[in-house]
């Protein structure tokens, strides 16, 4: 049993299968630099406590940088005997520090408290880069939203033709969705920002440790105020876990549109060559695949979190081995929206957009029958009765096979006195937009204003 990091109780090494089952290096061993960065603020604290004299915490830093520098370059790998990084790093630590000195590190500290921590250290590096990942990707809609200031396009509920929208609006509902995203990576943090170090097993050291100066040294605001909290919860895992899942859902409704946009039936955008593939056999084929893949992969998103939900319920408190299952998830999902992310963004910066064909269904399908309701509304008609009277100039057009403006004066005056020749300025897209200019409407100028709210967010995270 050479080299573990228990012994003296035990007669006898692990089954071959439980070691098997126990290892965690091959996921865990990307915690490694942030292990030897706890270790050497574990080390200052142990010197300030005096269990560590000047030199031997000067030799213990050496080693220690020794060490990480030997992790970096490769010339330090886990062994197939290690059961996880921090024992492998004990290992190398002593190899390095000798067992006399560099024994003396795991005084005070648990991998319980030392796991909870790295874990927090690895995702709030990762959620910054995921949160640049969104940035590009919000970044990406507002230039096509800035593109494309005035172009018409049908709006949908329903998937069916409902009122005409600028494609500025339409792009911008996405953007903020993602700005939230970006938001709640920026919130979360808050509460990843607190240190279980110190929390030992569970239930503190004996040894005087500060474990404030260890979260400071770590880059953490702050360390928990219960050491069993600090070495049991994940809900700060957890929590990220949902973040993720819920920038793959909002990334593939982005995608499902794209997916839908780029058919031939519909015909709204062109995707660029770089971001599009070819089919084995169909010479003719242009396939949406980064926007198939996202769609896709926002399942595996879901899954990772559901997975690291199971793992927590029912567990009791404090530690229990079950949470080594901890990591896979939330190193996953990080590792899907790292590669996703600069394909999204790289998709909708190089889309075509067909303009021409969007304004021209953008009125289609009687999407201006609440126009004409409103119209009236703002006559003096009240809505129950503008809204029967615009239904019946709906169905009058329907069993010609026209649209709203086809008919004439005379039709309008035969459904209704009130629907004079002055209806004509709302019947049309561009009457029907510039209609909506209050705060948060399709108007031309509500969306100008819109993307500078928007900016000033997104400058703001
Ligand atoms: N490798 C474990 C994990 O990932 C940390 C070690 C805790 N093991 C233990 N027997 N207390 O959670």
């Amino acid at each position: 049993n050479e080299g573990a990091l228990w012994g003296g109780r035990f007669s006898g090494g692990p089954a071959d299968a439980l070691a098997a089952l126990s290892k965690s290096t091959d996921f865990d061993w990307r915690l490694a630099r942030y292990d030897i960065a706890g270790s050497k603020a574990h080390a200052r604290v142990l010197h300030t406590a005096a269990l560590l004299n000047d030199e031997e915490l000067e030799g213990m830093l050496q080693a220690l940088e020794q060490l990480d520098a030997d992790v970096v370059s490769g010339a330090y790998v886990a062994s197939e005997s290690d059961e996880d990084v921090h024992g492998s790093l004990e290992r190398g630590l002593i190899e390095r520090a000798g067992t006399q000195l560099g024994g003396k590190l795991r005084a005070g500290r648990s991998r319980n408290d030392q796991i909870a921590t790295l874990g927090r250290m690895f995702l709030r590096d990762h959620a910054r880069l995921i949160a640049r990942g969104v940035i590009a990707t919000v970044d990406a809609l507002v230039q096509q939203a800035k593109a494309h200031p005035d172009a018409p396009m049908p709006g949908r509920t329903h998937l069916q033709h409902a009122q005409p929208i600028l494609l500025s609006h339409h792009l911008l509902a996405h953007a903020w969705a993602l700005l939230r995203d970006v938001q709640r990576l920026a919130d979360w943090d808050a509460r990843a920002a607190v240190s279980p170090y110190g929390s030992g097993a569970l239930a503190g050291n004996t040894l005087g440790l500060d474990p404030n100066a260890v979260a400071a040294e770590l880059g953490f605001d702050s360390a928990v105020w219960n050491s069993i909290d600090g070495t049991a919860s994940r809900d700060v895992f957890a929590e990220f876990g949902w973040v993720c899942a819920m920038i793959g859902v909002d990334l593939s409704r982005i995608s499902e549109e794209i997916i839908f946009w780029a058919t031939k039936e519909v015909g709204f955008v062109k995707l660029h060559d770089s971001y599009s593939t070819g089919s084995s056999i169909m010479p003719q084929k242009k396939n949406p695949d980064v926007a198939e893949l996202t769609r896709g992969k926002s399942g595996r998103l879901i899954g990772d979190l559901a997975g690291l939900l199971a793992t927590l319920k029912g567990l009791p408190l404090a530690y229990n081995r079950d949470l080594q299952e901890d990591k896979e998830p939330v190193f996953d999902a990080a590792d899907t929206l790292e590669l996703l992310l600069p394909a999204v963004s790289g998709q909708i910066a190089t889309l075509t957009f067909n303009t021409a064909r969007m304004a021209e269904l953008a009125p289609l399908g009687f999407a201006l029958a609440t126009d004409i309701a409103e119209w009236l509304v703002k006559q003096g008609v009240p809505f129950r009765v503008a809204h029967e009277l615009s239904g019946e100039a709906v169905a009058l057009a329907e069993s010609r096979g026209v649209e709203l403006w086809d008919l004439t004066d005379e039709d309008y005056a035969g459904i209704s006195p009130e629907l004079t020749p002055a209806l004509r300025s709302v019947l049309s897209t561009e009457g029907s937009l510039n209609a909506r200019a209050g705060q948060g409407g399709t108007a031309p100028s509500a969306v100008a204003a819109q993307l500078d709210a928007l900016t000033q967010q997104l400058d703001a995270v």
